[in-house]
């Protein structure tokens, strides 16, 4: 076997991670682990991990759940389109492959949110096929180990990479392999200071011997970050919200927000035409939330309704007790806000029965 497959898996009987709840398992875990684990710690996915399988435990439970309870189990996990294209291609999967998550690469790669690497990634750790995976882990890794020049995410760049990581695949052993891949670049060979010290493959390693750990791989071209503001229009009645559906795919897309304006004159013409009475109201701290390419700068403003609308007037809005909200599909922004009224108890208003919360929508959200 090649130099830098046998060291790897040396390395990774006795270095590597042999604990994480998805190893062993069947290609669904190991499927659902990869979606998790794409821009994700492992530290912070193994909660969510633990939860959605508790919940859905098999390819037929995921699919028969609504996109709302899956988008629940992801709240504040982030890049949401993860979460609604893993229910999509469970309904797929249960309709066209019998709820058996396929054996094929070529099927596996077809599915919505599966790329090349990680139909690969379950190939290899399920099934132990022999694929090559490439995800930024690797990338960096091979990047300083060959000595590969340039951003991995550039076309040129990336199919050298590959062209690698394909070259240095061992002949067999290919799950244990393709885990010490993933846990050496998570753990000795990261970004900034590798622990080259303790890397098995350090000896005939590019980046090492010409000293250019620090330089690759080669950074992401720098380009300036959007600014966007927006205002949050916090309508409460005693301990309820006012929270809509976003609509569709956009980065929020199937979340669950108060309404959003572009400013406050925006929110203030919307509030006096929506025909509902403040009885208080202030303006909340700004804050800014940071996306992958843009950076938001949300306004809270806060109004008390003098009284509740019996319904909330279109399909899509939902009236929600704080706590309530708090288990449902909301972005890590709208858990800040709702956390923090929820701290400054409001005074009870009268008239205002805990049951009296009316949705106006009947798509099955789970608390
Ligand atoms: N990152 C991506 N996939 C992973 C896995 N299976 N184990 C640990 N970290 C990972």
């Amino acid at each position: 076997m090649p130099f830098f497959a046998q060291r790897l898996i040396t390395w990774q009987r006795s270095h590597g991670r042999h604990d994480l709840p998805w190893q062993g398992q069947d290609a669904y875990r190991v499927w659902l682990s990869e979606i998790m684990l794409q821009q994700t710690q492992v530290a912070t996915v193994i909660p969510y991990y633990r939860r959605f399988v508790a919940s859905f435990p098999n390819i037929a439970a995921l699919a028969a759940a609504s996109e709302d309870e899956v988008l629940a189990h992801w709240s504040g996990l982030g890049y949401y389109a993860r979460g609604r294209n893993l229910h999509k291609a469970a309904r797929i999967i249960a309709e066209r492959f019998n709820g058996v998550f396929p054996r094929k690469f070529e099927d596996i790669v077809e599915l919505p949110g599966i790329g090349r690497s990680t139909a690969a990634a379950v190939c290899a750790l399920a099934y132990h096929e022999h694929r090559a995976i490439l995800d930024g882990n690797v990338k960096r890794v091979l990047a300083r180990y060959c000595g590969i020049e340039g951003w991995g995410g550039e076309k040129k760049v990336e199919e050298r990479l590959w062209q690698q990581a394909e070259a240095l695949l061992p002949p067999g052993d290919v799950a244990i392999y393709t885990q010490a891949l993933m846990d050496m670049g998570a753990t000795v060979c990261v970004r900034s200071r590798p622990r080259c010290a303790a890397c098995p493959v350090q000896a005939d390693c590019v980046a090492v011997q010409t000293e250019r750990t620090a330089e690759l791989p080669t950074p992401r071209p720098k380009k300036a970050v959007p600014e966007r503001s927006a205002v949050f229009l916090l309508l409460t009645h005693g301990n309820d919200i006012l929270l809509e559906k976003r609509p569709g795919s956009g980065i929020w897309g199937g979340l669950w927000c108060p309404p959003q304006f572009d400013d406050e004159d925006a929110a203030r013409d919307w509030f006096l035409r929506s025909g509902m009475e403040a009885r208080g109201g202030e303006r909340l701290e700004e804050f800014t939330h940071t996306f992958t390419h843009f950076r938001l700068h949300i306004t809270p403003l806060k109004v008390e309704l003098a009284r509740k609308p019996l319904r909330a007037a279109e399909p899509g809005r939902v009236w929600l007790e704080v706590g309530e909200a708090l288990g449902g599909a909301i972005p890590t922004p709208v858990r800040t806000l709702l956390n923090q009224l929820q701290t400054v108890r409001p005074e009870p208003v009268e008239g205002s029965p805990r049951s009296g919360v009316q949705p106006a929508d009947s798509s099955g959200r789970s608390s």
